[in-house]
């Protein structure tokens, strides 16, 4: 199933930033063509047997690093998890001298997620491999983007003109930026809401409307996306208390009113329960946050199918 005259011609996936509304487009397509292997009683296709990928996390991780070996193991690829801590890292070698060795072996991939921004695209410079960003600093995170617009998709039967709201520490998170730049791309109305401290109004130059009161913010709209306060990034105080952020910002029972009564509730995980979102909420009717996860295998292996094999498309099932 090539897609009519696309050709994939990246070596990494860096962010959304770069992406145009084709190659988002494409990948959301192939995630989808992809995911029924996974309801299957094996849960195996020999796509990419032969490749071989390692992560490489310099970040604590569940859903992503998880999901990258699932989807590589699903498409038959050899995949390798690198435990930093455990790794010559703590004995002072570079991650560039880890992935020049790690090439050395003849790996296709390295997906690495780094506390600093902008470490991927350096790495992506100087190897072969091809590089996944799994999450740089507080920068972007195009694979958590990309199963957030197929959920979106699947949920609102479109990825355009929608409204759709962003709500807690947009600040420091990558999952913002990388959703800001691929909802834009695709005609969405954007709204960031927040605390100043959390929503600085520079963020409108990046098309989106900013809002400091959660009532506008949430006013009539399809989405809520809620983010964690990614307190492990905050080197200064952002809010008085936890309850005061929770009773200006807390998306629970009273807030979700604002929003359009078929609205979905979204969080890319790991939560603070009843901080920035309450239970009741989370684990709601509304939620779609485990049908979020469950698109990360499959928009994973989009990804790892579409960067180690060019981007055909015809034998991906
Ligand atoms: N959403 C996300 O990146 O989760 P992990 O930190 O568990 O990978």
């Amino acid at each position: 199933m090539q897609k009519d005259n696309f050709k994939w011609n990246r070596k990494d996936l860096l962010g959304t930033y770069d992406l145009s509304k084709e190659e988002i487009i494409f990948l959301l397509d192939t995630a989808k063509s992809m995911e029924e292997v996974l309801n299957r009683d094996v849960k195996k296709v020999p796509t990419l047997r032969g490749k071989s990928c390692v992560t490489l996390f310099y970040e604590p991780s569940t859903r992503t690093r998880t999901s990258f070996e699932l989807a590589g193991k699903t498409r038959s690829a050899d995949t390798i998890n690198i435990s930093v801590s455990a790794s010559s890292a703590v004995k002072g070698e570079t991650i560039l001298d880890s992935v020049k060795n790690i090439e050395a072996m003849s790996v296709d991939c390295v997906i690495i997620r780094h506390n600093n921004s902008g470490v991927p695209h350096f790495i992506a410079r100087n190897t072969k491999l091809a590089v996944i960003n799994a999450g740089d600093g507080s920068h972007e995170h195009p694979s958590q983007a990309l199963l957030d617009l197929l959920t979106i998709r699947d949920y609102k039967g479109t990825i355009e003109g929608l409204n759709i709201a962003i709500v807690g520490d947009i600040l420091h998170s990558r999952v913002a930026r990388s959703n800001i730049f691929a909802l834009k791309k695709l005609n969405n109305n954007v709204n960031l809401v927040g605390p100043k401290t959390f929503v600085p109004k520079d963020f409108e130059k990046f098309g989106a409307n900013v809002f400091h009161n959660l009532e506008e913010g949430l006013s009539g709209v399809d989405v809520v996306m809620v983010l964690r306060l990614q307190k492990e990034r905050m080197g200064k105080c952002f809010y008085p208390t936890e309850r005061e952020y929770a009773k200006f910002f807390s998306v629970n029972r009273q807030s979700i009113k604002y929003a359009k009564e078929d609205a979905i509730i979204m969080h890319p995980g790991p939560v603070n329960r009843g901080l920035e979102i309450s239970s009741d909420v989370l684990d709601g009717e509304k939620s779609v946050v485990l049908a979020q996860v469950t698109r990360g295998v499959a928009v994973r292996m989009a990804v790892l199918y579409t960067l180690l094999s060019g981007g055909r498309f015809e034998d991906s099932n």
